[in-house]
């Protein structure tokens, strides 16, 4: 029986991000080996060549499941009949920027982005921004998109959750595997919440085997305070300052661990995305905050009725913060 290609819509496609997306998009590492894709790759003018470069390698590549590729430099085509949408491309902050000068830059890209998804893209198309700041870039192309339910629109903080579980697994001397149930709060920046309290190794609670192997509950606090929570917040800067530019393939790897979940459903627990929040957890409605989250037929779903304590409430609430910022300012220029 042939199974129709799904068409997915990737921006920045002559980026880095795109050329280590591409080629595992094709070969079927995102949407399994049974189902074959055409890709659509979007790009400006300038990076035109690349995005043309990168397919015709893809050609050469001669991936059985890959049904065709186009480049594009115009959203409206680029998304037409969409069922993926991996955003991409978005514009770096540069030297002398102010805040506010890479909010507008970005709101440029991502409301006619958005707009584009509402006029032309399937019906049950589903969005992942990458580009910085993706929260507030998914927040401003789900607000041009007035047709399309709000909840196909997600941000990735799945490098993030990534980042919390190879650093646990170091530590414990874990496999990756084995980890169950970590989360990422709050915004995709150096205000995000890594939150292991409910996390668990083949049914251990991690807090409990941080405090045996590093001497104690107290060790293990200071431990997570002041090593692990930074080092996950922060290791975006750590990759650029040890590699020279920032992640690239782990970042990839991420967007592919959350179109995947979310396609064919999460197992084992719950991972992380960042969803338009729907007020749980004390997170302002309409917000794009990364939260617990498991995919169920098709569908995140804001994991509920988790104890968060004190020291959680206050670092979720600190993370908000910067999003209710964000918002505000993306308002104020009239990007929402
Ligand atoms: P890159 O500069 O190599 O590629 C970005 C590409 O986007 C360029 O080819 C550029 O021409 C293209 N582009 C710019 N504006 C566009 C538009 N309007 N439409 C289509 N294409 C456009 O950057 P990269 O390393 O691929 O990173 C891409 C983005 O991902 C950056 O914003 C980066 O900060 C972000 N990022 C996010 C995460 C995350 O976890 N959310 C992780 C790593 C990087
Ligand atoms: C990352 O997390 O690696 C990216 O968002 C890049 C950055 O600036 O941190």
């Amino acid at each position: 029986m042939s199974v129709k290609p799904v068409t997915i819509t990737i921006t920045g496609a002559g980026g880095q991000i795109g050329y280590a997306l591409l080629f595992r998009i094709a070969s079927g590492a995102m949407l399994g080996a049974e189902t074959p894709v055409r890709l659509h790759l979007l790009e400006i003018p300038q990076g035109v060549r690349a995005a043309e470069g990168a397919a015709l390698e893809l050609q050469d590549a001669a991936f059985p499941l890959l049904h065709g590729v186009e480049v594009f430099d115009d959203p409206a085509s680029a998304f037409q009949g969409t069922e993926i949408a991996m955003l991409v491309g978005a514009r770096p902050r540069t030297a002398g920027m102010e805040r506010g000068d890479l909010l507008a830059a970005n709101g440029g890209i991502f409301g006619p982005q958005g707009a584009a998804i509402n006029a032309g893209a399937a019906d049950g198309i589903r969005v992942v921004v990458v580009g910085n700041p993706a929260n507030t870039n998914a927040l401003i192309a789900a607000s041009h998109a007035p047709d399309v339910p709000a909840d196909r629109f997600t941000a990735l903080t799945r490098l993030d959750h990534n980042r919390a579980l190879g650093q646990l697994a170091a530590t414990l001397g874990a496999q990756v595997g084995s980890l169950r149930d970590v989360t990422i709060w709050g915004n995709h920046s150096a205000t995000q919440f890594p939150d292991v309290s409910h996390a668990t190794i083949d049914g251990e609670s991690v807090p409990a085997l941080l405090a045996a192997r590093l001497g104690g509950v107290d060790t293990a606090k200071e431990w997570l305070v002041d090593t692990f929570i930074p080092r996950v917040a922060k290791r975006g800067a750590e990759i650029i300052e040890v590699r020279g530019s920032s992640s690239v393939a782990s970042a990839a790897s991420a967007a592919i661990d959350h179109v995947r979940d979310w396609v064919h459903g999460t197992e084992n627990g719950w991972t992380s995305a960042a969803v338009v929040s729907d007020g749980s957890y004390g997170v302002p409605e309409g917000l794009v905050s990364s939260f617990p989250v498991e995919s169920v037929d098709g569908a995140w779903r804001i994991v509920q009725g988790l104890e968060v304590d004190a020291f959680a409430e206050h670092r979720i609430a600190a993370s908000v913060a910067e999003l209710v910022e964000e918002r505000e300012a993306v308002r104020a220029l009239g990007l929402i």
